[in-house]
């Protein structure tokens, strides 16, 4: 018998759209059979290059997930239509790879979260760190107690792109009507997926947010355009067993490229990891019975690993695995997210029980 060849319909062909269009060139039996932006040169630009039929191009994301010959979507587009397509995909029973931050805000997430209850669909969210190799490694070593009771677990996340010097010019991320949130949605929904698959839960949380940069301009109109959400977003929290946990981040760290550092610390040892070198791992250990600790960095170039997109589409004929970002991870990051907002807006620190 021949092998499905498993047919996608890509949403949004914007920066992350194109990047997981050239990840699916890496899982074998899947092809782009249908694109869909609401920008309709970008659809007739990728429809060419992809040789697509004419009715295999939409701008209207609801005909793309309604095509029954689609087997799955894959959706990157501006925050403010995340809740809109899993709504639909929902309704169709389409599975979806749907982008992070789950929604713009809870009113959106909630209601997501009750009708996937009584329909669910197979879907995982783009918390895609969690698939970069030292990433699996450390969660091995947790797994394995090889760092002994974790105390702390630390988190930055910074890149350099909005800092004054560039001149960044106004997008949707920077609008609360579009994004939900700045940063904080942005990279630092990252930080806090790190510290859910890491450790767990979040049972406390504190934030502070600030914009540091007021206007920014709209290079349509060459007009300055208010920003109204966070360009840094600093929180603290408690996770499961007490574990103290502290993040920051911003885009105005010159000379920082794509710099997402977790360190753990444990009783007996602490882990660093960073995605801008995803096969290295820092672990300092008392090795044995020494009393000296060994510092040394643990090289993963060449060790077989997952591949996210391989996972979802495995995930559409098996059961999941273990590391699999779930509708449920989505949902429980949202809630997280909105603590820290309510939190960074009064000043009081805020409770969960997730
Ligand atoms: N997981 C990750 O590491 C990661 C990385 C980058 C971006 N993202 C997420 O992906 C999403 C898109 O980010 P981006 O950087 O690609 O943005 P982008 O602005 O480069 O591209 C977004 C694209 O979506 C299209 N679009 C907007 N609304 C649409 C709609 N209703 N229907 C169809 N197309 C629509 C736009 O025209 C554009 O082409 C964001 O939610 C972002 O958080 C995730």
């Amino acid at each position: 018998m021949s092998q499905k060849v498993w047919n996608v319909g890509i949403i949004g062909l914007g920066s992350i759209g194109d990047y997981h269009m050239s990840h699916l060139a890496k899982i074998p039996y899947t092809r782009v059979a249908a694109v869909c932006d609401i920008n309709a040169q970008a659809v007739e630009q990728t429809g060419n290059r992809l040789n697509l039929p004419a009715a295999k191009r939409y701008t209207d994301f609801k005909q793309i997930i309604e095509d029954n010959e689609i087997d799955f979507v894959i959706a990157g587009v501006s925050n403010k239509f995340h809740a809109a397509i899993l709504k639909h995909a929902i309704h169709c029973h389409k599975p979806i790879f749907a982008e992070k931050p789950f929604t713009r805000t809870m009113e959106e997430a909630n209601e997501l979260i009750s009708l996937y209850e009584s329909n669910p669909i197979p879907c995982m969210i783009g918390f895609s760190y969690r698939y970069r190799p030292c990433f699996q490694y450390v969660k091995q070593l947790l797994e394995q107690k090889t760092l002994g009771r974790i105390r702390h677990l630390a988190a930055h996340y910074l890149q350099e792109e909005n800092a004054p010097m560039f001149n960044k010019e106004y997008t949707w991320r920077f609008s609360k009507e579009v994004a939900g949130s700045g940063i904080l949605a942005d990279i630092g929904s990252h930080m806090i997926d790190s510290a859910r698959f890491f450790v767990g839960e979040f049972t406390q949380v504190a934030g502070m947010l600030s914009t540091f940069i007021d206007t920014r301009i709209d290079l349509r109109t060459g007009e300055p355009v208010k920003v109204d959400v966070d360009d840094f977003a600093g929180f603290q929290g408690v996770l499961d067993d007490g574990v103290m946990a502290t993040f920051y981040t911003h885009k105005n760290a010159i000379g920082a490229g794509n710099q997402f550092q977790v360190t753990l610390f444990g009783d007996l040892g602490t882990v660093r990891v960073s995605v801008e070198n995803p096969n290295e791992v820092h672990l300092t250990l008392r090795e044995g019975d020494e009393r000296e600790l060994t510092e040394k960095v643990i090289y993963l170039d060449g060790k077989p690993m997952r591949l996210m997109l391989q996972d979802f589409v495995d995930s559409l004929t098996d059961s999941k695995s273990s590391i699999f970002p779930s509708f449920m991870d989505g949902y429980r990051n949202q809630q997280v997210l909105q603590a820290i907002l309510d939190s960074a807006e009064d000043g009081v620190a805020r409770r969960l029980s997730l």
